[in-house]
């Protein structure tokens, strides 16, 4: 059994982290009798002064509801470099920084991250270093769980934004495009596009037409519906074009998505001649608190976490499979994203009620 051990929130906030936070201490002083040391701004927190807090019972009352990290985060820092497209886990800052946690008298560690932060994760368990990962992001594209925390809350704001653009663009008679996060999958378009009634759903897994898009927008003209409802995810992409970068990052940061909802904006105005606006929900989908699936799901997670660690287990991540929270090894986790199937339920839903991906019809040979 360990003494003590700590905590890292690592990537993008996603609500939910708190309660994360909150739920595992709870369960190392209360259940195990362990002590708790939140580590600082994720890994960095670790590298030269480090900069560490000590987690109560008390201190991580009224947590539940609170969204972004106390902890604080980062997507990126001295633990991983971008070189040639190729992400690099430079030897020298995982041995200093396991050195620390050993000055530190922390024994191991929950790493609260997506599968960024959770590659940094797998550097300190090849090292022999206890650890146990816990599944966060909105994008809800890590592999081995059914779903990440942070996800249902992005829906539900995702959800409202469509709710509120449908009553501007039926008022306006006009073409809304919502672009939402999701990186390289549309989990989020999907989802929220479901439950925000929109016409069109545009996603990476889905490459699509402008023909296509137009004739949507056109069906629904002749059919008295004049306006029309499109969520764009960010990574989403013309058929035989690439994604839309709002910059390409360096050593330093990895690339960021952003600009399609424009672009979809500029040529659906062109070809349909119909007014078009669009809107980017950006971090609003990260910010503030979490919705109670979320804070339930977080506090299994954060409670699963310990219980594991404490159990002997490490180099494993908790997840949700078929309702059940389980643990799974690291590196099924972070080997692949988990991406939308095209034959997927959700999409066949979609099409069932009328909703397009504007992609053409394979045409029978
Ligand atoms: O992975 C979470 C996420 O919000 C993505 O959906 C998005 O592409 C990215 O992070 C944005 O990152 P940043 O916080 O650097 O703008």
């Amino acid at each position: 059994m360990y003494k003590q051990i700590g905590v890292i929130t690592g990537g993008g906030d996603a609500p939910g982290l708190n309660a994360v936070i909150r739920a595992i201490v709870r369960t190392a002083v209360g259940e195990f009798g362990m002590k708790v040391v939140g580590i600082e701004d994720s890994f960095e927190g670790l590298l030269g002064e480090t900069r560490t807090m000590k987690l109560t019972t008390r201190g991580v009352s009224g947590l539940l509801p609170r969204g972004g990290t106390i902890l604080g985060t980062r997507n990126s820092g001295d633990f991983c470099k971008f070189v040639d497209g190729k992400v690099i886990y430079p030897e020298n800052t995982i041995l200093e920084a396991i050195e620390n946690l050993k000055k530190l008298e922390i024994e191991a560690l929950v790493v609260i991250g997506g599968d960024g932060t959770l590659a940094i994760a797998q550097e300190f368990f090849r090292r022999g270093f206890p650890i146990i990962g816990v599944p966060k992001t909105i994008d809800n594209d890590l592999a081995a769980t059914e779903l990440t925390f942070g996800f249902m809350t992005a829906i539900d704001i995702a959800t409202e934004a469509l709710d509120r653009l449908h009553t501007t663009a039926a008022s306006h008679d006009r073409v809304m495009i919502l672009e939402v996060m999701g990186r390289h999958t549309g989990w989020i378009a999907l989802h929220s596009g479901l439950a925000g009634s929109a016409d069109i759903i545009l996603i990476p897994e889905m490459p699509f037409s402008f023909e296509t898009m137009a004739q949507k927008v056109h069906a629904r003209e002749k059919s008295g519906s004049r306006f029309t409802n499109i969520v764009v995810a960010e990574g989403a992409r013309e058929i035989g074009k690439s994604e839309i970068y709002q910059d390409f990052g360096n050593t330093q940061t990895a690339p960021r998505l952003g600009g399609i909802g424009d672009y979809v904006r500029e040529k659906i105005q062109e070809m349909t001649g119909k007014e078009a606006r669009c809107v980017v929900l950006g971090h609003l989908q990260r910010g503030g608190s979490p919705n109670a699936f979320d804070r339930m799901l977080a506090t299994s997670f954060g409670a699963c976490a310990v219980r594991a660690l404490s159990g002997g287990e490490s180099g494993k991540m908790v997840a949700l499979q078929a309702n059940n929270i389980v643990t799974v090894p690291l590196s099924e986790a972070i080997e692949n994203i988990k991406t939308v199937a095209e034959d997927g339920q959700l999409v066949r839903t979609a099409r069932d009620i009328g909703i397009s991906f504007a992609v053409p019809k394979k045409t029978k040979l």
